[in-house]
């Protein structure tokens, strides 16, 4: 397959879902004569932990560019070779992406632009707009809407990672999870309701997908999944993998709300999980048809069920 004909410079390139974006852009390479480089802070860069994915990298040509998110010469600076800024930041900096989107339009480069979304539709449906988790993603696309006209931003949206969907939080067990060690499933209400999943390797894969394709990409928000399953399909892919029968707890729907009521009352980190839980149970991450085909992909080319349970099961 071609190499990509931009220079693409990653925010959050060593966070998350950033890795699998990051791991995924550097395997389609950049035809020669473009870069492809992350920003990070000093902090990233000089962390032992991510040393030896950062020395991994490096040997496949990526460049580093350390700096601050919020210094608008470091960012500046970095842009000026670049075409194609993919930011991957973490929920609590959303916000900062204002400013980054800013000075892309300010650049004499920076042409496209893909704000940090990988996740639920936040503009699904009318209740969208009201769901607390989405709060910070709507004022970035509202910012870009009233501001931005020169470079185009894309939003990929991928609905929830079923590589996290499978955990079973500590604490909130009731919002749903899987637990390979003690072979246990929690399913909201009868757990027959389908969800559309994206793997986080696949989100790599669907990123550089929109890369390949400009003209159907460019300004648009694309919705793309790996694969539908109800929380029991899944169920079914353990006991099948696992070779054992496994033990189904139900949360009522209604049990669910309190629950999220409460989490958010109490101000508690795990409230985000909990909506997000209860907004995917709700089938708000289904369509009659995805984006996949027009990025070039079809179901061979994406991850299935039994490919993440089974990373999941060793
Ligand atoms: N669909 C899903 O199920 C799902 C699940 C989780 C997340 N998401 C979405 O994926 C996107 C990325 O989330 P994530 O969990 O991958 O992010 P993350 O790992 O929490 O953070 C990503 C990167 O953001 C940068 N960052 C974080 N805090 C910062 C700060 N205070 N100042 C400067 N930089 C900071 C860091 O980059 P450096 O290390 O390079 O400095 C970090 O590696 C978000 O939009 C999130 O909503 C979706």
């Amino acid at each position: 397959m071609a190499s990509l004909p931009f220079s693409i410079l990653i925010f959050g390139g060593t966070g998350a879902i950033g890795k699998h974006i990051t791991a995924a852009i550097l395997s389609a390479k950049a035809t020669p004569g473009h870069n492809i480089s992350i920003f990070t802070s000093a902090a990233t860069a000089s962390d032992p932990g991510k040393e030896v994915l950062l020395s991994s990298w490096k040997s496949q040509g990526l460049r580093v560019v350390t700096g601050d998110i919020h210094n608008a010469q470091d960012v500046s600076r970095a842009y000026e070779d670049v075409d194609v800024v993919v930011s991957c930041l973490g929920r609590n900096t959303l916000t900062a992406q204002t400013e980054l989107i800013r000075l892309a339009e300010e650049s004499a480069r920076v042409k496209w632009f893909f704000p940090s979304e990988y996740g639920t539709d936040i503009e699904y449906d009318a209740s969208s707009k009201d769901e607390k988790p989405h709060q910070n993603k709507l004022r970035v696309r509202e910012f870009i809407r009233n501001n931005i006209r020169r470079v185009q931003c894309t939003y990929l949206v991928t609905g929830p990672y079923i590589d996290m969907y499978l955990a079973l939080l500590p604490g909130v067990e009731a919002i749903g999870g899987y637990d390979v060690h003690s072979k246990k499933a929690v399913v909201v209400n009868s757990g027959n309701d389908a969800v559309g999943f994206t793997s986080m390797p696949d989100v790599g894969k669907l990123l550089v997908a929109a890369l390949r394709h400009p003209d159907e990409a460019m300004g648009q928000v694309l919705k793309v999944q790996s694969f539908v399953a109800t929380p029991v399909e899944i169920v079914r892919e353990f006991e099948k993998q696992t070779g054992a029968e496994w033990t189904t707890d139900s949360t009522p729907m209604q049990t669910l709300l309190e629950l999220e009521k409460k989490l958010w009352d109490e101000n508690k980190p795990l409230a985000t999980a909990a909506t997000l839980r209860r907004i995917w149970a709700e089938g708000r991450t289904l369509y009659e048809k995805t984006d996949n085909e027009k990025l070039g992909l079809g179901p061979d080319d994406l991850e299935t069920l039994s490919e993440v349970v089974g990373r999941a099961v060793i």
